[in-house]
């Protein structure tokens, strides 16, 4: 396992974005703290509740389009960023060493602990691919990853969409950085839709997607010794038409003061006031190629699911 990150470093960049989020106006705090134990467990019940479509469509579309993709590609390397569960991993996996050219998998993601188990459970079911796995961000360490020939990177499930619009220039653009002639990108993308199925898919009936939003005070009170109380606060999911994204916030229920004893910060909320937890962009074909293209990537194909829902985009330098 190849570490470019450290826990020391984890914690640096939650007390940078805590510190800077809570003290800006509007508060605003990153997505990327969603995701400790409680939280990836969250997120993986969203993924299975029926208002939530992005991950099921995704998986439709590899699932018909793997074979394809694995014929397009000829790769010999499978570099995901941002290794997820592993599901929508294996339909690429299977149809790569079906068309026998895969050699190994490299897993990228922040979470050393994370990583170990995934990459175990694919080393054991995959024999002979070498699996190489790398603890990083990939907002920054792009460069460092391994090279090698024809490799098909892949970045799923939309989280392209958490970026703001000028961030995913810049990460296309040092995606691009790393890629030679050969390798090529998968890029899974959420679609513009229906604002009702949109807002439905970030507000769930059960509350799960609201305890996922909550989710984040209660990183921060373990890790930084604060005192929110999530109950005092209410998930808000909307649409924004004008830049086309879902934007998450949490509304202060009341005047409240929180100490963030870690930072030695004190913040007060007043009644109603909402900070922004997470936009999630939805894309149209246009934007997709356009954004590609400005970051020295030509899409070469973009598939959806049979209603339309989610893009998969392979693009090459
Ligand atoms: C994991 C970033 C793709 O934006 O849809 C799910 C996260 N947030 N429900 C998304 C999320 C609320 C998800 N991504």
């Amino acid at each position: 396992m190849d570490r470019f990150l450290t826990a020391d470093d984890l914690d640096k960049a939650l007390r940078r974005d805590v510190a800077a989020g809570l003290t800006a106006t509007p508060k605003t705090l990153p997505p990327k703290w969603f995701y400790d134990e409680h939280g990836s467990a969250l997120f993986e019940e969203i993924t299975r509740l029926e208002e939530y479509y992005p991950t099921r469509r995704e998986r439709e579309i590899l699932r018909a389009r793997a074979a394809e993709i694995a014929a397009a590609t000829g790769a010999r390397t499978l570099l995901e960023l941002g290794a997820g569960s592993g599901e929508k991993t294996r339909l690429l996996l299977d149809a790569l060493s079906a068309a026998g050219t895969l050699r190994a998998y490299v897993p990228v993601d922040v979470s050393g602990d994370f990583l170990t188990a995934a990459a175990g459970r694919i080393a054991a079911d995959y024999p002979d691919l070498t699996v190489r796995s790398v603890v990083a961000d990939y907002e920054q360490h792009l460069h460092l990853l391994p090279s090698g020939t024809r490799r098909l990177l892949v970045f799923l499930g939309g989280t392209i969409g958490n970026f703001a619009p000028a961030d995913r220039i810049s990460f296309l653009s040092g995606i691009r950085a790393t890629m030679e002639d050969g390798d090529a990108l998968l890029l899974g993308a959420d679609l513009v839709k229906d604002p009702g199925r949109l807002v439905r898919a970030y507000d769930d009936a059960r509350g799960v997607t609201a305890e996922f939003n909550r989710n984040v005070l209660r990183v921060i009170n373990r890790r930084l010794d604060a005192d929110f109380d999530p109950g005092a606060f209410e998930h808000v999911a909307l649409w924004d038409p004008r830049n086309e994204w879902i934007e998450m916030r949490l509304r202060s229920a009341a005047d409240q003061t929180v100490r963030v004893a870690g930072l030695g910060l004190t913040v007060e909320f007043a009644a109603g006031e909402e900070m922004r937890t997470e936009i999630s962009a939805k894309f149209r074909r246009e934007r997709l190629e356009a954004e590609l293209g400005a970051a020295g990537l030509a899409l070469d194909t973009l598939w959806t699911d049979e209603a339309g829902d989610f893009s998969l985009s392979l693009a090459r330098p």
